[in-house]
């Protein structure tokens, strides 16, 4: 987790109700599974629900402190790509973020929807990886996540621009102080990643590292365990 610029996502407010989405956002970090079930992937039974795991590992949409994921895509030459997002929001449907409507990952993703997460807890001796396929959001989840973004990221959105970049840096620094961001730009969106696989690795001092993968097969998840 980055505590730096693009970190700071301000938490979803408790009520906020988007009727089109798959469940209410997480209010807590939780080590236990639904039923209070400890959900390790070292130990000897795993949940059948990879969201229990997801929950237990992940901080709430109401923490601030946002995770990083390596965002791996797939260039309309077949290249492929990678760059750091920050997960905006895990919900029952996937992982979200937020980007520029003309970025390179965007343009790649209308040519190869599926795409990968790698998202790394060291500090938890954990791995968290994701092949899936993006969609879009609907307007409400947009509105919610500017409206719950930073100051700083609100900014980012209408400033990050090839013309600003270009600038130099006295007259970008004043353009930033001066700017004041209330809606979100048309350029501003987000997408979410739906997984069809999910492999939690974690690793232990004291024996080797396993992995569980979970595997979306005819609507339920297939699990297995494997080296890590
Ligand atoms: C810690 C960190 C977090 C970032 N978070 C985001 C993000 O949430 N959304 C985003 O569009 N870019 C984010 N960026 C910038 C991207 O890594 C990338 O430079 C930018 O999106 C352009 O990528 P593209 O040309 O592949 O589209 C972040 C960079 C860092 C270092």
């Amino acid at each position: 987790m980055v505590r730096g610029l693009h970190a700071r996502a301000q938490p979803r407010a408790r009520g906020d109700h988007r009727p089109q989405r798959a469940a209410q956002p997480r209010q807590a970090r939780r080590a236990h599974g639904r039923h209070g079930r400890q959900v390790s992937v070292h130990g000897d039974d795993w949940p059948a629900d990879p969201w229990e795991l997801l929950r237990a590992w992940l901080p709430s949409n109401d923490d601030p402190v946002r995770p990083t994921m390596t965002l791996a895509t797939v260039a309309a030459d077949g290249s492929p790509d990678a760059r750091t997002v920050l997960l905006s929001e895990l919900d029952d449907a996937g992982f979200y973020f937020h980007t520029d409507s003309r970025s390179r990952k965007l343009e790649q993703i209308a040519a190869h929807p599926r795409v990968a997460l790698v998202i790394p807890l060291p500090e938890h001796k954990r791995q968290l990886t994701v092949q899936g396929t993006t969609e879009d959001v609907d307007p409400s989840e947009l509105a919610w996540a500017y409206a719950h973004r930073s100051d700083y990221l609100r900014r980012l959105a209408w400033l990050n621009t090839p013309e600003l970049a270009a600038l130099p840096l006295a007259e970008r620094i004043d353009r930033w102080a001066g700017f004041e961001p209330d809606e979100p730009p048309d350029t501003w969106t987000g997408r979410l990643v739906r997984p069809t696989r999910l492999t939690f690795w974690a690793g232990r001092d004291d024996t080797a590292s396993r992995r569980i993968e979970y595997v979306r097969r005819d609507g339920t998840w297939v699990a297995h365990v494997l080296p890590g």
